[in-house]
């Protein structure tokens, strides 16, 4: 039941995003969430980058490579959490002989929000966690919550309700934005091993 709904809005997004008439995305390749129809957890990235988009699957690039490796030094194995980003296409800037990722605009974000708030709701975490600022921004609206910034409420537990339905809301910063930068890196890799102990706490008390 709920994956046949996730199938129909991802198909229904398929569409809308083919339709989008300028060349600012790489809109014949998006990429929808995958994992468990009843995940604990479910991670929400930015946006699919070129790995993502040609293989049809999210995080399976640099950054997913990096964030495989957190969660596993957590404990956490990535096939038992759901996987998803605000925004399902790779958004683009294209040059005569390049093409490189950019951060999606503020009405790409807002127009990838039904989909990503019926994720949530059919999905039912009992823990979303938010990726950097972007997805962090996508959630707040959902849920209703003041403007954040990952700097200062990363590895927070937010408690947020959704449609009826409470959860915590935990922003970590992005796998991406630590590759290259060792505190960044350190503190991700403590907020991931936090997230590990209180997924099994949360277990412990259902
Ligand atoms: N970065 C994201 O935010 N999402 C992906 O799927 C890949 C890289």
């Amino acid at each position: 039941m709920v994956r046949e709904k996730l199938d129909q809005l991802y198909a229904e997004e398929r569409r809308r995003i083919a339709g989008i008439p300028d060349d600012r995305g790489d809109y014949h390749n998006p990429v929808f969430g995958e994992g468990p129809d009843a995940p604990a957890v479910l991670l929400v990235g930015e946006a699919p980058g070129g790995e993502e988009a040609a293989r049809g699957r999210p995080f399976v690039g640099k950054a997913g490579k990096q964030l495989n490796e957190l969660l596993g030094a957590a404990g956490i194995d990535r096939s038992s959490v759901y996987v998803t980003n605000a925004v399902k296409f790779r958004p683009v800037n294209r040059k005569a002989r390049s093409i490189s990722n950019r951060t999606p605009s503020g009405a790409e974000l807002k127009a990838g929000l039904p989909l990503l708030k019926s994720e949530l709701e059919l999905l039912r975490p009992a823990v979303i966690v938010t990726l950097g600022n972007t997805p962090l921004k996508a959630v707040s609206a959902i849920a209703g919550l003041d403007r954040l910034t990952v700097g200062e409420a990363h590895g927070k537990r937010i408690e947020v309700r959704l449609n009826g339905y409470e959860c915590t809301l935990i922003p970590q910063y992005h796998p991406a934005s630590v590759i290259y930068n060792r505190s960044l890196l350190e503190v991700l890799g403590e907020d991931i091993r936090e997230l590990g102990i209180f997924i099994k706490e949360t277990e412990g008390t259902e």
